[in-house]
């Protein structure tokens, strides 16, 4: 078989209509905009309208990706969608994805790592364009996360937002390195020895509810940068690159202390990271493609860019993807 690499042909997404600021937020639990600021980053999210679920967003920014690649439905043969707020406990989100696409061959299937799903997916995706069992794949990450807060608890509801994104990629001939262009390595990882710092306290097995989110902020954080650190070693590593060598760096959209942490950490300016969680908080597992998806649309992102995606969440888990864009 033919050595390939899965590049990047296009990429989409979707914010719920609805804009909920930091003071909007001081009706429900004792906050201010000015904590929310100074300790996030954070300004205002999106929030799904009632009725409106995680297939609803992720079907938008699936379209607006085939639009913008000049794709059909019928031209793919794979969709992987990263949530950790499926509509139902099965089928899976992606299926029903696939359906409303009007794709009726492939295969359409969810991952779960929360935060890091969208890396993680990515890293699917890829391995079935290198090994022959996909040529077109759509990777999705979408997130209702609104649902699954506790409205009461300030340390936690603050901090998320709901929307979705997508990459599409198409297998391509391996060319000559220099010029070689698409995912050139993904990485991840995971220590299920964490699960106490960041969890969901409800779920099918266990509890037969949906349950919300809980989580110990503190020990996040302290995890969040080095975790992430490690992972970006790793992929500037295998690629024989240092931070130097980045047009941009993606990281999953926390917080913007974690954001500033991992540039420092890295040596990069600013100018070469995107952010984007100040309008639109933690996304999970959209937040990466959501990001990806304003920088291409306002031209930041270009062909050729060397671009690091880099993430963490619960369990723990994260990982990172270097992309020739
Ligand atoms: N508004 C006002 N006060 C608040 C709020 C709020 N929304 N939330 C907490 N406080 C109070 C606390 O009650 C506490 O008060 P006390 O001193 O009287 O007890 C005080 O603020 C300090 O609370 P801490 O939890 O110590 O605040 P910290 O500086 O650690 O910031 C935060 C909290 C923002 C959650 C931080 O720990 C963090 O960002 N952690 C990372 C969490 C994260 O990003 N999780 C996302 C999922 S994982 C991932 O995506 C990487």
């Amino acid at each position: 078989m033919m050595p390939v690499r899965a590049q990047v042909v296009a990429c989409g997404g979707y914010l719920p209509e609805r804009v909920f600021t930091n003071d909007d937020l001081t009706r429900y639990v004792a906050t201010s905009d000015h904590w929310i600021q100074q300790r996030t980053g954070i300004r205002e999210r999106r929030i799904a309208a009632a009725g409106e679920t995680t297939a609803d967003m992720a079907t938008r920014a699936a379209r607006t990706t085939l639009d913008r690649a000049g794709f059909t439905a019928s031209d793919l043969d794979l969709i992987v969608l990263a949530t950790a707020t499926p509509d139902e406990t099965f089928p899976a989100t992606a299926t029903m994805v696939q359906a409303r696409l009007g794709m009726t061959r492939g295969a359409a299937f969810d991952v779960h790592a929360v935060c890091t799903g969208f890396i993680y997916a990515l890293s699917v995706a890829d391995a079935f364009l290198k090994t022959g069992q996909a040529r077109t794949a759509l990777v999705i990450g979408a997130e209702t996360f609104s649902r699954i807060l506790d409205w009461t608890d300030r340390s936690t509801c603050v901090l998320f937002g709901d929307g979705a994104g997508a990459v599409l990629l198409q297998a391509a001939p391996l060319n000559e390195p220099a010029t070689d262009r698409g995912v050139l390595s993904t990485h991840i990882y995971s220590d299920g020895r964490h699960h106490d710092a960041l969890y969901v306290d409800g779920g099918p097995s266990r509890t037969q509810t949906v349950g919300c989110l809980r989580m110990e902020g503190k020990e996040v954080f302290r995890h969040a940068i080095h975790r992430m650190a490690e992972a970006s070693d790793a992929a500037l590593a295998a690629n024989g690159k240092t931070a130097a060598d980045l047009d941009w760096l993606v990281p999953h959209q926390a917080n913007m202390r974690i954001i500033e942490g991992m540039a420092r950490r890295l040596e990069l300016s600013m100018d070469h990271v995107v952010a984007t969680v100040d309008r639109h908080a933690n996304t999970s597992a959209a937040s990466i493609p959501l990001a990806l998806f304003e920088a291409v649309e306002d031209g930041r992102i270009r062909p050729g860019h060397l671009v690091l995606l880099d993430g963490m969440g619960g369990g723990f888990t994260w990982g990172s993807a270097l992309i020739r864009w």
